[in-house]
């Protein structure tokens, strides 16, 4: 797994945040590095997933980048289903090809690449997943891609979200994201590289709090909704439609 150094070099201008080669090259690495307990998450998913799942449906991963979490999916459900990864970035699509090669013939598998601001046509699926993508997609189109997401769901069918989220208050939020920054040190960030990662990222991740997030299942039809994961600033809904 390559190293994640994007922002070891003090930058002379700051780029926004995005998910292009090099990005996708170390995004890995990255991932393990920044999430709190993205591994335990993947367990997560799957598990839920599994849950969910129906016969002859499809699962969903909306925001796949290399395909850790279509691996993980792959190997918690056995039930035949069709998986579809989608992400705007050709980049990450690239990596997530490599890692599905030794799921070749035995699962089926769609990659697209598309703009999930644009909506997504999702259909007959039982699991859709959005981990730390929602964040990401302009907050006007938020709500079209929730209900699009609700419209291709079955009865009984799930969306697992998982974002990056404001705390209730600025005394939390300012604690969180203290705890938050001392969880990258102790992976081995720098003050540098998370500075310059958070300036990066300032206009392109939008988080939303747990409640606004909540609402916006519910107010698409989400009848069941609840949170099954919260680390400080970080947190995963599930939805049951
Ligand atoms: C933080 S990563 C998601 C991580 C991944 N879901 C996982 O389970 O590890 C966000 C992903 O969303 C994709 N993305 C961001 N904006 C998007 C958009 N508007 N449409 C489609 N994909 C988008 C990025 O290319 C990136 O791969």
């Amino acid at each position: 797994m390559k190293k994640d150094k994007l922002y070891v070099r003090q930058k002379k201008t700051l780029a926004d945040f995005n998910f292009g080669e090099k990005t996708a090259q170390v995004f890995d690495d990255m991932l393990d590095r920044s999430i709190p307990l993205y591994r335990e998450l993947q367990r997560m998913i799957g598990e839920m997933a599994s849950e969910f799942v129906a016969p002859n449906t499809s699962i969903y991963d909306l925001g796949c980048s290399t395909g850790i979490t279509l691996s993980t999916l792959m190997q918690a459900v056995s039930q035949d289903v069709k998986f579809v990864g989608v992400d705007s970035s050709e980049a990450m699509l690239d990596q997530c090809r490599g890692k599905m090669k030794k799921f070749e013939n035995k699962r089926p598998l769609k990659l697209i690449c598309a703009d999930l601001n644009k909506g997504c046509a999702i259909q007959n699926a039982s699991v859709v997943v959005l981990n730390l993508t929602l964040q990401f997609i302009r907050p006007l189109c938020r709500d079209k891609l929730i209900q699009s997401i609700y419209q291709g769901l079955r009865e009984k069918g799930c969306l697992i979200v998982v974002e990056k989220v404001l705390g209730n208050d600025s005394l939390f939020n300012r604690m969180f994201i203290k705890f938050y920054y001392d969880f990258k040190k102790k992976n081995g960030y720098t003050d540098m590289e998370i500075a310059q990662k958070r300036e990066a990222l300032e206009n392109v991740l939008i988080p939303y709090r747990v409640d606004e997030n909540a609402a916006l299942l519910r107010k698409n039809g989400f009848s069941q909704v609840d949170v099954f994961f919260k680390w400080y600033n970080f947190c995963g809904i599930l939805g049951v439609k």
